[in-house]
């Protein structure tokens, strides 16, 4: 099983204040969504590290009726999408991780949003997306969000990212991040993504968004 970086307490309670505040145009890009995948003919959706259920919320939503399934390792972050999205019917929400799936059932498309830069490239970022290849059918769409780029790349787009963030946030808080951005966390260059999905069982992914150091790409599976 591949590495889990669990949300635990506050930083699961803060996830959608934070995500709004550090991630220019998320909500914009939550609501390319169904459209994206809106030609989609198997509509039984995974979504991959749902957190708190965004992008779930937005296909229940959407004209099309969806089925979907929800899995996520955090207990947390499963409790806070149970509660948004109790209403709804057609969604599976659970606790765990892709390879707890069982993988006789097959998936129509996927998404896998700010997951994937939690994971080091050691085998445990390709190990997910092959467990998300595994369930999914030919041809399936897979939309992913992450931080994106090399060191060069990460750091120049940093700089971007101080520019377009609200206002009211204290210097501290700021240089916090941006520092467990650029020396924390696992993002991969652009080429070293598309060689991952390649080898993953996904086409080349072709890239169709971005803010700053974050970049939305979309394959399929071959
Ligand atoms: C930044 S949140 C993204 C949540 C959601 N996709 C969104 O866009 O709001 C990252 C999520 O990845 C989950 N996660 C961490 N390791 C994971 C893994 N190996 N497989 C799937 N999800 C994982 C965490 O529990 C957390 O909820």
């Amino acid at each position: 099983m591949n590495k889990i970086e669990i949300f635990e307490n506050e930083r699961a309670t803060g996830y959608n204040q934070f995500v709004k505040t550090w991630i220019p145009g998320y909500h914009y890009f939550l609501e390319l969504l169904p459209k994206l995948l809106s030609e989609t003919e198997y509509k039984d959706l995974l979504i991959a590290g749902c957190g708190t259920g965004n992008e779930i919320e937005r296909f229940a939503h959407a004209p099309e009726h969806w089925k979907i399934t929800g899995i996520d390792p955090s207990p947390e972050m499963i409790k806070q999408a149970r509660e948004k999205l109790q209403t709804y019917n057609s969604i599976t929400l659970m606790e765990g991780v892709v390879a707890d799936l069982d993988p006789g059932k097959k998936y129509g498309a996927a998404t896998l949003l700010l997951v994937l830069h939690f994971l080091s490239d050691n085998g445990d970022k390709l190990s997910l997306l092959k467990d998300i290849a595994a369930r999914l059918v030919p041809g399936a769409t897979f939309v992913l969000l992450d931080i994106t780029g090399d060191k060069n790349q990460i750091r120049q787009n940093l700089k971007i990212l101080k520019l377009l963030l609200p206002d009211d946030l204290d210097e501290e808080q700021i240089s916090n991040r941006l520092n467990r951005i650029e020396n924390e966390l696992f993002p991969v260059s652009e080429q070293r993504l598309s060689e991952l999905c390649t080898e993953a069982g996904f086409e080349a992914p072709l890239r169709f968004f971005q803010s700053s150091i974050y970049m939305g790409w979309l394959t399929k599976k071959k």
